[in-house]
């Protein structure tokens, strides 16, 4: 591939936060009443951003240096919030998994950490199949709780725009809280223990999250000791959280998109980062032409399927001035299809020579139904597949820069294995994921320690 061509006399209309709308736009649910769309994204339009340019431009500067090899990107929460699910404790205890996960990789990799949720907007899923019919009724699929609700009947999953609204409010209080917690002490490295959920303490994983914490606090200790003010270090007392969804629904999206004040850019203020999932990131689609033009830090899924050719179109059109940290490419191709999908894909992009960050969902092209007829995924698989993203990186002379999981912080059985051995029979226990299986607490650990290992023997293990 050449560089990328930059036309002398430059026809195309400048871009606008409704430019998608001339690109087909896959998964956009078949809202009934267009003018009650129209009210909804009229008032989100009138609502004050959720984030600040500022701070997408931050968080494009810690993804720089994930892309260069100095920082590793932790990106996780739910497949899907809810509204149903909607709580301090839920999201606390996110955040604490996030925490925990993130403590054992800056311990354990001795990399900077850049901590991103899945939170705070990710209510919008896309389908493989448009409707779901149950014992011979048809109505259409759930979209994610943005767009109707889960319950199979007719009067729930009726597409109904004022859940934009709600989902706007929602994201707003979560954001909030996440803001108190990580700027208010609950996230100071002295807190490093209570992170650790009783539930969690028991396990090897808990345990062995225990030895690191104590560690850390006759670390902290020993710096006190030295006279360093621990207690008042801003690097012990907070912490850079930053918000992500899948950019999906794009109604939702150009209304909380603004224009910059100080530097005249667009930045879709409804999380500092936004991604493209596997079924809308055509280089030629609605989803890739509405994220080209917003400032924020941006992400493409690439599943399986995915050939050079369009990795190498999307890079050029989401990343065309090879800005560090603007564009993430998350592969999730299944522990099956990762060694031989992934090299070319690497390979492609370096020789491009467009700098991206590459980060592992090692989740989506892991997902089956079992025997028991639960949507779940193994750990082991899970595992296997970023221990070949590793390898593979390691072999191109790339940089294996993050993962990006779902998970929550709760004693859910949703994914099978891990140190409470869950099993087919278990996931009735506490299935309650409204889309796809995530990590509980403690396998969510065990992926963190696994990982630090892996990113201190980066390049060991064989492809
Ligand atoms: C997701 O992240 O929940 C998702 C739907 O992923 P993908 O687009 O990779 O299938
Ligand atoms: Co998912």
């Amino acid at each position: 591939m050449s560089a990328p061509v930059v036309p002398t006399t430059d026809r195309t209309p400048p871009w606008t936060p409704g430019a998608w709308r001339g690109y087909p736009a896959a998964q956009q649910p078949e809202w009934p009443d267009t003018g009650a769309l129209e009210a909804a994204l009229r008032t989100l339009s009138g609502h004050p951003p959720l984030v600040f340019a500022g701070e997408a431009r931050a968080l494009r500067a810690q993804l720089a240096e994930v892309a260069a090899g100095r920082a590793f990107l932790l990106q996780g929460g739910d497949c899907a919030e809810t509204f149903a699910a909607f709580s301090a404790d839920g999201i606390r205890d996110k955040l604490k998994v996030l925490l925990q996960m993130a403590v054992v990789l800056t311990y354990g990799a001795q990399l900077p950490v850049v901590k991103v949720g899945r939170i705070a907007g990710q209510f919008a899923k896309p389908r493989s199949r448009s409707t779901e019919t149950v014992d011979g009724r048809t109505l259409p699929a759930y979209r994610g709780d943005a767009v109707n609700g889960l319950d199979f009947s007719e009067e729930a999953r009726t597409p109904d725009p004022d859940r934009l609204v709600r989902v706007y409010h929602q994201s707003a209080a979560t954001l909030n809280l996440l803001r108190a917690f990580t700027s208010g002490g609950f996230a100071d490295l002295e807190k490093v223990h209570v992170w650790n959920q009783e539930f969690v303490a028991a396990s090897p994983q808990g345990r062995r999250y225990a030895a690191l914490a104590d560690e850390i606090t006759r670390a902290l200790r020993f710096l006190v000791a030295c006279g360093i003010d621990v207690a008042h270090h801003p690097a012990f007392r907070t912490v850079d959280f930053w918000t992500s969804h899948e950019a999906l629904l794009l109604g939702y999206e150009e209304a909380l998109t603004r224009r910059d004040s100080l530097t005249g850019d667009w930045y879709d203020c409804s999380a500092h980062m936004l991604w493209a999932g596997e079924r809308t990131r055509d280089p030629d689609g609605a989803h890739v032409a509405f994220l080209a033009g917003v400032h924020n830090p941006v992400g493409v899924k690439l599943g399986p399927t995915s050939t050079p050719d369009e990795v190498a179109a999307l890079a050029l059109r989401l990343n065309p001035d090879g800005i560090p940290g603007r564009l993430t490419l998350i592969t999730r191709m299944g522990a099956g299809a990762v060694a031989d999908r992934l090299p070319a894909l690497v390979g492609g992009v370096r020789d491009l020579g467009i700098p991206v960050v590459w980060s592992c969902d090692p989740m989506h092209g892991n997902t089956f139904t079992s025997d028991g007829g639960y949507k779940t995924r193994r750990l082991s698989d899970i595992l296997e597949e970023l221990r070949v993203f590793f390898a593979v990186h390691a072999q191109e002379g790339t940089v294996p820069g993050g993962v990006h999981v779902e998970l929550t912080g709760e004693n859910v059985t949703e994914c099978l294995g891990g140190a409470h051995e869950i099993a087919d029979l278990d996931l009735s226990t506490r299935y309650e994921t409204a889309c796809d299986p995530r990590l509980n607490n403690t396998q969510a650990l065990e992926l963190a320690f696994q990982m630090a290992e892996m990113l201190r023997g980066q390049g060991r293990a064989a492809v």
